[in-house]
């Protein structure tokens, strides 16, 4: 009920797509290894939210280590409204905010390189949503 396929053949390193999943956005977008090191790099203490978030392969309870959030390294896939109020936050191209992340102008909410809340109003990490992937380019999600 309500899967979608997403083709990320043409989701180059270092940018990312916008999907539609049951009436809502979901972010996909394709780090670059630099992305990766930043967002591994990052101390848990400094998370105001240590909760994965992650429906996938009993990571949901996990801590919000970057490996806890993602199923391959370069792919990072979340839902994309903000935990705050719901807002779309802006992301690569636009404005990434101050952890190279995303960023919600609504409020204020920086997101990092993992969809980490590190700064604003929102109170918990960008979620991810059950997924995997049928092959090397196609995931479907839900
Ligand atoms: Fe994103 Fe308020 S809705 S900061």
């Amino acid at each position: 009920l309500g899967s979608i396929r997403v083709d990320v053949s043409t989701v180059t390193d270092g940018t990312e797509i916008t999907v539609m999943w049951r009436g809502g956005p979901v972010f996909i977008r394709h780090r670059t290894q630099a992305m990766i090191d930043e967002a591994r790099a990052v101390p848990l203490g400094d998370l105001p939210d240590e909760a994965s978030r992650n429906l996938n392969a009993g990571m949901e309870n996990a801590s919000a280590a970057d490996e806890n959030r993602v199923l391959r390294p370069e792919y990072l896939i979340v839902k994309g409204n903000c935990t705050h109020l719901g807002c779309v936050p802006l992301g690569i191209g636009a404005d990434t905010g101050d952890y190279d992340g995303w960023y919600c102008p609504c409020h204020g909410s920086h997101y990092d390189a993992s969809a980490r809340i590190r700064r604003g109003p929102a109170p918990e990490n960008l979620p991810v949503p059950d997924y995997y992937f049928e092959s090397e380019t196609t995931v479907k999600i839900g």
